[in-house]
């Protein structure tokens, strides 16, 4: 028999590229969102249930029956929240195995001051995820991923409309296809539970001043680039690199080829 899988966040970035991996090895796909969606939106095999992991509504629901959880819905603030939430209704649900996908640097970015929560709450809201997981008693696996060259293009993009790139002083950046990471991911989940495993990075480590230039000179733009150093000691941890994981550069595509794919398909677009 196929396994359920509840896939969160299976419309964002990550989760659409985990869902068709999970629908080729043949799970039954229940994909969760805050939005309703039209059944006939999803392919063969794949069932939109609408709910909200911020509140809990709708979380009971999704995961009943689930054998498998994936979760990959996260934003910029609440992500603890958003997973006791769902560890809440998955134990009183059974105990499915619970996939999470975390941040490389959650664990070794100390968030003390309000200037640190500012800038990098996210970054301990995924440990206290984390942690929620951990201890939730279900079978699960956490990965740690490296930023996304789909995310890395954003942030490029929204600061190439400013006359001045600010770029955070001493910030380093690993990027990864997220279609790599969601390939990995994938195969964690049909795998069986295995606690925290190793932390995976792109392929190559950017100064963030020179991943800019990259950009700008891929869309043929010219803009000073402004190095802007940050203070609180979760950034001092950043400039120490807390966010890089050099001994797993496992990521095959670079951004230089990540950047080329995306300004040819620019540029083929009608
Ligand atoms: N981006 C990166 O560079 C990076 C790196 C490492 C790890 N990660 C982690 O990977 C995960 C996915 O990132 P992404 O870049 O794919 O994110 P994304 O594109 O912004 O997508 C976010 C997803 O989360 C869902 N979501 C948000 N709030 C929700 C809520 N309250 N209840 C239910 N679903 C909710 C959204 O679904 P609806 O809008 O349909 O509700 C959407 O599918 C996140 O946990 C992130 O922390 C990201």
């Amino acid at each position: 028999m196929s396994s359920v899988v509840l896939l969160t966040g299976g419309t964002g970035t990550l989760g659409r590229l985990v869902a068709p991996r999970l629908r080729s090895a043949g799970a039954e796909l229940r994909v969760l969102s805050r939005h309703a969606h039209d059944p006939a939106e999803g392919a063969e095999g794949v069932e939109y249930v609408t709910g909200d992991l911020g509140t809990g509504e709708g979380t009971a629901e999704a995961v009943a029956g689930a054998d498998i959880i994936v979760h990959c819905a996260g934003t910029a603030k609440g992500d603890d929240v958003k997973a006791r939430h769902l560890v809440d209704a998955a134990t009183a649900a059974g105990r499915p195995h619970l996939v999470f996908i975390s941040v490389v640097g959650a664990d070794r970015t100390p968030v003390v001051s309000r200037l640190d929560r500012a800038m990098f709450g996210y970054v301990a809201a995924k440990r206290a995820a984390e942690r929620v997981v951990e201890e939730s008693g279900l079978p699960w696996t956490t990965l740690r991923a490296t930023q996304f060259h789909e995310l890395t293009l954003t942030t490029a993009r929204a600061m190439a409309r400013m006359p001045v790139l600010p770029a955070p002083a001493g910030f380093r950046i690993q990027p990864i296809a997220a279609a790599e990471v969601a390939e990995r991911l994938a195969e964690l989940a049909l795998a069986g539970p295995a606690g925290l495993v190793a932390e995976m990075g792109g392929p190559r480590t950017y100064e963030m001043r020179d991943l800019l230039r990259g950009y700008l000179r891929a869309t043929g733009r010219r803009r000073p680039i402004l190095p802007t150093r940050l203070p609180g000691r979760a950034a001092a941890a950043f400039r120490a690199g807390a966010n890089l994981a050099p001994e797993h550069a496992v990521g095959r595509l670079t951004w230089e080829d990540f950047l080329a794919e995306r300004t040819a398909e620019q540029t083929a677009k009608p």
